[in-house]
Order: C-alpha cells, then sequence, then structure tokens
C-alpha cells in the first residue's frame, strides 16, 4: 500500500499530512511495518521524525527519483511519501507507483488551480482525494472550497481544522483532533 502525499504548490500541509498518515497507519497492525519516505530535500519529515520518533515508523529519506522508486518498489508494507513543492520529476515517479494520492491544500484563493495541476499528474485509475488543511470550520470560505471540489467530482478525503496543536510539529504530541480526522483520510484512502 503506497500513499503519496502530493501538491505542486508548497506550504499546504503535505508534510503534516503524510506524518500524520504514517502515525495512522502504525497504529493499526494490519498496516504494520510502516515507513515514511521523504522525497523532499528539505527534509522536514526526516527532521520531524528524527526529533519526534513515532512508534511503528520507519524513515526513509529518498530525496531523489533513484531513491524514491526504489523505495517504493522494495519496502514491504504501508508508505507514506511526503513529496517536495517543486521537483516535477520525484513527484511524478512517486504518483505513478501510488496506490492512493492524497493532496494537502487550503479553502479559498488560488488553490484550485494548483490542485488541478497536481490531478493532471495522476493517471486516471489511481484514486485521489483532496485533503483540506488547516480548515476554519464554519466558514463560508470552507463550505465553498468543500462545494467546489463537489463540483468537479474531485473526494474531498478530510477536513483538517486549524489547531495550534497541530502547528506544533515535533516537539509537541500528535493532537487528538488531527489523527482523527487523518484516520478518516486514511480509511478512504485504502478503501479504494
Ligand atoms: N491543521 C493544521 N492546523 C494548523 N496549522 C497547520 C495545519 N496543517 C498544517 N499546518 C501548518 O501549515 C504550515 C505548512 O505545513 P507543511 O509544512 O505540512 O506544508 P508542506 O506542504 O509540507 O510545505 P512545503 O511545501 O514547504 O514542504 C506549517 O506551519 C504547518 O504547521
Ligand atoms: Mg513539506
Amino acid at each position: 500500500m503506497n500513499i503519496v502525499v502530493s501538491n505542486v504548490k508548497g506550504g499546504v500541509g503535505k508534510t503534516t499530512s503524510a506524518i500524520y498518515l504514517a502515525a495512522v497507519a502504525a497504529s493499526g497492525s494490519k498496516w504494520r511495518p510502516v515507513a515514511l519516505v521523504d522525497a523532499d530535500r528539505q527534509a522536514s519529515s526526516a527532521e520531524w521524525l528524527e526529533q519526534d520518533p513515532i512508534d511503528g515508523v520507519e524513515l526513509i529519506e529518498a530525496p531523489s527519483e533513484r531513491t524514491v522508486v526504489r523505495a517504493l518498489d522494495k519496502f514491504d508494507g504501508t508508505v507514506v511519501v511526503d513529496t517536495p513543492p517543486g521537483d516535477e520529476r520525484i513527484v511524478r515517479a512517486a504518483i505513478l507507483r501510488a496506490d492512493a494520492v492524497v493532496i494537502p491544500t487550503r479553502a479559498g484563493g488560488v488553490e484550485p488551480t494548483r490542485v488541478l495541476a497536481t490531478l493532471q499528474m495522476i493517471p486516471k485509475d489511481i484514486p485521489c482525494g483532496v485533503v483540506v488543511c488547516a480548515a476554519r470550520l464554519g466558514t463560508n470560505d470552507l463550505a465553498v472550497t468543500v462545494e467546489e471540489w463537489a463540483e468537479a467530482q474531485v473526494p474531498v478525503w478530510g477536513v483538517v481544522p486549524e489547531r495550534v496543536g497541530i502547528a506544533a510539529g515535533p516537539g509537541a504530541r500528535l493532537h487528538r483532533e488531527g489523527l482523527e480526522e487523518y484516520a478518516r483520510v486514511f480509511k478512504r484512502a485504502q478503501k479504494r
């Protein structure tokens, strides 16, 4: 089971989503062993896991097309891939080996165009869904965003609320509400 977390746009919640999804996978014995493949040269998830290891999650640093392909082809278990915002070759290589693609995004603004660019990289037979990150629950912006994805027939696999405890990153305990919502995302990604 390979889950690739991707959006060509930076700063949307890829690393946060990858960490939480890996933690969710590792919390059930069914999905173990679990690897988090960090395909981003910035190594944000690698730094996160080095500072704050998650029980049952192995870190594989793979910041090149060659290493990410090898990690995805070789690892026997559940793999969650955190991808870089810019490097299309790495992203494409990871997506082509995905069983599901999770696309973190934000509500409002220019987000849809960047998500559409990401969607264009995903072959038709690979299931994908968006996750609205740092969402302000109850706002019109959020409601419109979710409605627009439904109209575009892009499934919304999750709406993760904006929480200081999620933004806290490594060093703080993984946030309960974050874990709950990413568990739903994981379930939807894995069901297709
Ligand atoms: N649910 C949330 N609530 C509050 N803050 C969040 C939430 N999700 C993500 N963030 C914050 O948004 C910022 C960007 O998140 P993150 O680093 O995961 O994005 P990214 O897509 O991996 O960025 P990059 O493209 O630079 O790799 C971070 O400061 C993160 O803490
Ligand atoms: Mg990142």
